[in-house]
């Protein structure tokens, strides 16, 4: 069966029903995202397009439970995210989501290994004598020599793969990247797509805001967002 059909077949593994996101100010209530609805099958490469300040961040945070819906439900694998306490909440950000930002959001005080273990001690709560760390950097083309520098002293490029390794570190099913190569050149940032297309092709789900038709040419369905709804 061609890939894209088993997606079809396959069972939502996020679903938003009516989400909203208001921040209030006091120049008056600014509606982020208004009452969208949306599923994501398992298996999926989802970019999220549209201009400036249209609500692409907000929706990938809720997306990666890094914020509440200020109405609405947020379905993850099945469960509503609205029931779950914050333990189950950081769980689910730890063991199920990974993130990779445009700044990279690295430790700045932390080595590149360092930064990649993190996540890793707080799941397990000891470091990793498995080499797993070490691989995935390495998978990253991230070297001993280069592992053990603080991410000030890197480019961009090398930072990014530290990051894509800090979010794979505890094999989440879902990827969400927020303009991954919006801070890269371009031949870099082709080099950071093309990773990212392959650890979906490994099956992970992956949803990827960018702004830059080129990059979105590798997701496998495009959303456009416009004053927070999709259109
Ligand atoms: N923490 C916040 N407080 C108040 N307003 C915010 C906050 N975050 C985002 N907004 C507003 O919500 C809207 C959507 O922002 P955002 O999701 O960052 O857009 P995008 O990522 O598409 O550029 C914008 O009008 C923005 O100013
Ligand atoms: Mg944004």
């Amino acid at each position: 069966m061609n890939p894209v059909c088993e997606e079809m077949n396959s069972r939502p593994l996020i679903e938003l029903l009516e989400v909203s996101k208001i921040y209030p100010l006091p120049s008056g209530d600014v509606v982020a995202l208004d009452r969208v609805s949306l599923i994501i099958r398992e298996g999926e490469f989802v970019a999220i397009m549209g201009p400036s300040g249209s609500g692409k961040s907000t929706l990938l945070n809720q997306l990666g439970c890094l914020d509440r819906p200020t109405s609405g439900d947020l379905f993850i694998a099945g469960k509503n995210t609205r029931e779950m306490d914050d333990h189950e909440l950081t769980g689910l950000r730890l063991n199920t989501i990974g993130y990779i930002f445009q700044k990279f959001n690295l430790i700045p005080l932390l080595t590149a290994y360092e930064n990649v273990e993190y996540p890793y001690l707080m799941k397990h709560r000891k470091p990793d004598d498995t080499g797993h760390v070490s691989g995935l950097l390495a998978m990253m083309g991230i070297d001993k020599a280069l592992a053990a520098h603080k991410p000030p002293e890197l480019s961009g490029g090398q930072q990014q793969r530290i990051a894509v390794a800090r979010a794979l570190v505890n094999d989440p099913r879902i990827l969400l990247c927020d303009e991954p190569t919006g801070n890269l050149d371009s031949v870099t940032g082709g080099q950071i797509m093309e990773m990212i297309a392959d650890l979906n092709r490994q099956g992970r789900t992956v949803l990827m805001v960018t702004h830059d038709p080129a990059v979105a040419e590798y997701a496998k369905r495009t959303i456009v967002i416009r004053d927070g709804r999709i259109t």
